[in-house]
């Protein structure tokens, strides 16, 4: 078992990760002296699967356990379902003192973040992310929030949750297609910061396609150091928390493009991350060697490469409400070779769209 602290002062937290760790959950969180009330928001996949040992472990360190079941998917990750929440919550006298606890993937623990940072004006939760993308990003930093018709994740806020409770093992039953996704985020981080780890992460493919618990409990805990080093940096995505977002300008236009749920998170900024690649090489960052390197260690996973076929002005419409749009011009997040990664303005970008879609 392993513990990594994101260290932002009063709002600090630790990050547990392991096999097997799912039955210390309840003491881990009398350590940061979560809630007696407390509910699990979860979705009906999850919960069939895991609820029962939440609920085990928690009743156990003598809490009061209720459950919310929220639909599954992204096209539930909607004000609509919040509201549900909400719902439910005043219904069950939940106050100031309760806290949340969001048991699922990045949908979920979106969702149960966004609900706890707005109901009352804020209660605690805690996450414990079941899919790698969840385990390797949306649970650590405070991203919460749900989408709008016209846009993902335009409505949030940043609210860290007070406990990360990750168990491989839950690994085991995660979909192929929702696995890969996760390490298409897992890889993304190699190209941003890690060239070690990128090459770590080409070497070790195998037992990774494999599931090894060894090698995904490494490749968790570099990825969420990553990610803690830098949100302790730039809590709020004004400098360097922008990197994190490198293949999802486009990848976000080909989510929304494709309608939510469709094409899932993970592979969307695949296809974007090589588009940003291409990006990259066009104006001279990254060498046609890197791109390959990226293209060949995603497709092994079997994450898609190439965009899908909308227009230009399709893509140019989603891009354009991008929340790094600055002054009406599109910013995209380019590596620099594998390793390193800068935001840059992207001029005549529907000039460069033509070539990328052709
Ligand atoms: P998801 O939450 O939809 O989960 C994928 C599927 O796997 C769902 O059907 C879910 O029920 C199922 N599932 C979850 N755990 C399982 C398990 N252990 N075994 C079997 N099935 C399981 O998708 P996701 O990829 O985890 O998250 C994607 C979401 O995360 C998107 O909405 C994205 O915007 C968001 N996200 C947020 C951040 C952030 O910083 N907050 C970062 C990246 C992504
Ligand atoms: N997933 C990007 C971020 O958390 O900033």
């Amino acid at each position: 078992m392993a513990e990594i602290v994101v260290g932002l002062g009063e709002n600090s937290y630790p990050i547990v990760i392991g096999e097997r760790v799912m039955p210390s959950l309840g003491s881990a969180l009398n350590d940061v002296d979560f809630p007696e009330k407390v509910a699990i928001v979860t979705n009906p996949t999850v919960g069939d699967l895991y609820c029962e040992q939440v609920i085990d472990t928690l009743a156990a360190s003598g809490r009061n356990v209720s459950v919310i079941r929220v639909p599954d998917g992204e096209e539930y990750k909607t004000l609509e379902t919040l509201e549900n929440i909400y719902d439910v919550l005043i219904e069950r006298h939940f106050d100031r003192y309760c806290g949340l606890i969001a048991l699922g993937g990045g949908v979920v623990g979106d969702m149960a973040g966004f609900a706890a940072a707005t109901f009352l004006r804020g209660i605690p939760f805690v996450q414990i992310p079941t899919t790698l993308l969840s385990q390797v990003d949306s649970s650590v930093g405070g991203k919460t929030g749900v989408n709008h018709p016209q846009g993902k994740n335009l409505i949030g806020a940043f609210y860290q949750p007070k406990h990360v409770h990750i168990d491989v093992v839950a690994l085991e039953t995660l979909p192929k297609r929702e696995y890969a996704s996760g390490l298409a985020e897992v890889i993304k981080y190699g190209i941003i910061r890690d060239p070690e780890f990128f090459k770590w992460l080409e070497d070790h493919r195998e037992l990774l396609a494999d599931r090894s618990a060894d090698e995904l409990t490494h490749a968790i805990m570099v990825s969420c150091q990553i990610k803690a080093d830098v949100v302790e940096n730039d809590e709020k995505e004004h400098g360097v928390r922008v990197l994190l977002n490198l293949g999802h300008t486009f990848g976000h236009a080909v989510e929304t493009l494709a309608g939510y749920g469709v094409v899932k998170h993970g592979e969307a900024v695949s296809i974007g991350m090589v588009m940003a690649a291409r990006t990259a090489h066009k104006l001279g960052y990254c060498s046609v060697d890197d791109i390959t390197r990226i293209v060949d260690l995603l497709s092994y996973f079997d994450l898609p490469v190439i965009p899908p076929d909308f227009t230009v002005a399709d893509y140019l419409s989603v891009m354009q409400r991008d929340k790094k749009v600055k002054d009406g011009k599109v910013r995209v997040v380019l590596n620099h070779g594998i390793g390193s990664a800068e935001l840059h303005q992207i001029d005549h970008l529907d000039k460069h769209l033509d070539e990328l879609l052709t």
